[in-house]
């Protein structure tokens, strides 16, 4: 499973770009607000920072609007892949900008059947939100388990980006599901890099170097 970065801050982006393990960056409206800047400034500027492809998403709520936003947003480089929320407005934006060759991403998907619509409207990516179905009361890793296997069994190129990841188990288990990417905030990224046994091992081994007076 492919890790992508979901955040709008430059400076998380550089740190974690810097690690080499970030294959995309994943924005929404919450995020690019939180931000300085302008959006399509600040589009612009994550997709000089990393390698593939960088989620924007609309604004306009009308298929209309929506399609003119994303051609737009598609239009600040190659790499910016359009998000379009799972509404029947969503679905029609999705179809028309699919269909021109604009790689779109079906955002806030909570469940097979929604997904199922995003994959026949010819969107590349569907986005099921993990964190936002637990914290209703269901499980979002099952959810993702689910959309993982009925897009399976179509003829589809749709990908699944597990999305509102809070946690490194979130990431870990959406792999488990099947998800082919999970969109990771820097909080959650960060924590998976450390494990007490690494951080105690490495010093006991730099301890016992140290004893033992050898030089490299
Ligand atoms: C998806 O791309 C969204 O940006 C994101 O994952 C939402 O996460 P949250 O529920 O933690 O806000």
């Amino acid at each position: 499973m492919k890790l992508f970065l979901d955040t709008a801050n430059l400076d998380d982006i550089r740190a974690a770009a810097k690690l080499g393990v970030i294959h995309g960056v994943t924005t929404n409206p919450t995020l690019i607000s939180r931000e300085k800047g302008d959006f399509a400034a600040i589009i612009r500027e994550i997709t000089s920072l990393v390698d593939g492809p960088v989620f924007a998403e609309v604004l306009a709520q009308d298929a209309e609007g929506m399609i003119r936003e994303g051609r737009e947003l598609a239009g600040l480089d190659f790499s910016v892949c359009v998000k379009i929320p799972m509404t029947a407005e969503g679905l029609t934006a999705v179809s028309a900008l699919s269909k021109e060759g604009i790689r779109v991403c079906c955002t806030l998907v909570f469940s097979a059947a929604q997904a199922l619509l995003a994959a026949n409207a010819g969107a590349r990516y569907v986005a099921p939100f993990i964190g936002r179905f637990d914290d209703i009361g269901y499980d979002g890793i099952e959810a993702v388990a689910s959309i993982v296997d009925v897009l399976a069994d179509g003829d589809f190129e749709t990908e699944v980006v597990a999305a509102s990841v809070r946690s490194p188990l979130h990431a870990v288990e959406a792999a488990k599901a099947g998800a082919g990417i999970a969109t990771v905030p820097p909080k959650a990224l960060f924590q998976m890099i450390h494990h007490p046994l690494t951080d105690a091992g490495l010093a006991r081994f730099m301890k016992d170097w140290a004893e033992s007076g050898k030089e490299l």
